[in-house]
């Protein structure tokens, strides 16, 4: 069992798998081209899997993977059946902004992916476009549909930005609600990447929205094994909202993330991070298994979004990190 050194238990790992994006959402990228990680730095596949068995072995019950744009990466079903034919009841996950995902979703079943979390900031097609930075909309939600077709379990995630698609709350939340989907909002996490001036609505200011409509929701007991908060309506549809500036968010952490160059990184906010590469490219299994019980004794009890500096920013790169 993975137990870090605050006594939580750790028993879900993300991989990211490339840290490129076709999109520049404007709380992750910078809009101005650069430059990426050479593809020979990126672990393989291969290499991946190396260390996903060793997590798996130590307790790990939860494999997501992300980015990054994960549909970027070629033959990614591969890999998910790799992990697959290991543990087949694994809870295959992964995290994606549905561009490509129409052509690929059923391959992606095919291979014991069982659920999908896909990006929707906006149902605007403007909006959306300023939000990722391209024109996005109609693509995303024809990759949606077809997910859905083909049984992939279904999670939305929408970052709501004052002044850009703070208007749009009440829309997406219910087009899930017709859907069927589960709907999470985040909290914009404060980082040196997003656009100059991004600014976030707070958990309450969503709630504030949603009650403008929906008067009567109530909070749901928390599931730790999520980091989202739910609240449910009176006709039982739930929401949930993500709220890392929140002090008790980080108390049942359960996550680690690896990174497509080997980094091991303990949590989205720290830098601290220690690679696996070598170990993995050794074949030095025990060393592997090693680093990753470090990374977790030295796992920071809480991020510093919480606390409640204003100015507090984060200089890691979600698109690295994997979200
Ligand atoms: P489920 O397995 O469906 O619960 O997915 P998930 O919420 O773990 O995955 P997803 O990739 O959809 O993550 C949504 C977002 O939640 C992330 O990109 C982050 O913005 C936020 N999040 C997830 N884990 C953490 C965490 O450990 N710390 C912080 N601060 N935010 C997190
Ligand atoms: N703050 C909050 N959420 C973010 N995401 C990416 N960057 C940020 C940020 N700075 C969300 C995206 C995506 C998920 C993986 O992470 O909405 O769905
Ligand atoms: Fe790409 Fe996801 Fe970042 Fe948007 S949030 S730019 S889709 S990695």
């Amino acid at each position: 069992m993975l137990i870090d050194g605050f006594g939580r238990k750790h028993d879900y790992l993300r991989v990211s798998v490339t840290e490129r994006c076709n999109f520049r959402c404007q709380y992750c990228m910078p809009e101005k081209p650069f430059s990426w990680v050479p593809k020979e730095n990126l672990l393989t596949y291969e290499e991946l899997f190396k260390f996903i068995k060793v997590g798996i072995d130590e307790g790990i019950k939860k494999v997501r993977i992300t980015g990054g744009e994960p549909l970027l990466r070629e033959e990614l079903d591969v890999f998910l059946k790799m992990i697959y034919d290991y543990k087949n009841d694994i809870d295959l996950a992964l995290t994606t902004n549905g561009f490509l995902l129409s052509k690929v979703a059923q391959r992606l079943k095919d291979s014991g992916l069982k659920r999908i979390n896909v990006s929707l900031d906006s149902l605007n097609e403007a909006t959306a476009a300023k939000m990722a930075q391209k024109n996005v909309l109609k693509t995303v939600l024809e990759g949606i549909e077809e997910a859905n077709k083909v049984g992939l379990k279904i999670k939305i995630n929408c970052v709501p930005l004052k002044g850009i698609n703070d208007q749009d709350i009440l829309e997406v939340l219910e087009f899930c609600m017709e859907k069927g989907y589960v709907v999470r909002f985040i909290e914009f996490m404060e980082n040196h990447h997003a656009k100059d001036g991004a600014k976030g609505l707070n958990s309450d200011e969503i709630k504030e929205i949603i009650s403008q409509k929906y008067p009567n929701f109530k909070t749901v007991p928390r599931d730790t094994s999520s980091p989202a908060q739910y609240y449910e309506f009176e006709n039982g549809f739930q929401f949930g909202i993500i709220e890392p500036h929140k002090d008790d968010f980080c108390a049942s952490c359960n996550r680690i993330r690896l990174t497509a160059e080997g980094y091991l990184i303990p949590c989205l906010y720290f830098e601290d991070a220690m690679s696996i590469k070598d170990a993995v490219q050794n074949n030095d299994i025990d060393e592997a298994a090693n680093i990753l019980k470090k990374v977790l004794a030295n796992k920071p009890e809480k991020n510093k979004w919480s606390t409640k500096d204003e100015n507090e920013t984060s200089s890691r790169a979600f698109y690295e990190t994997g979200g």
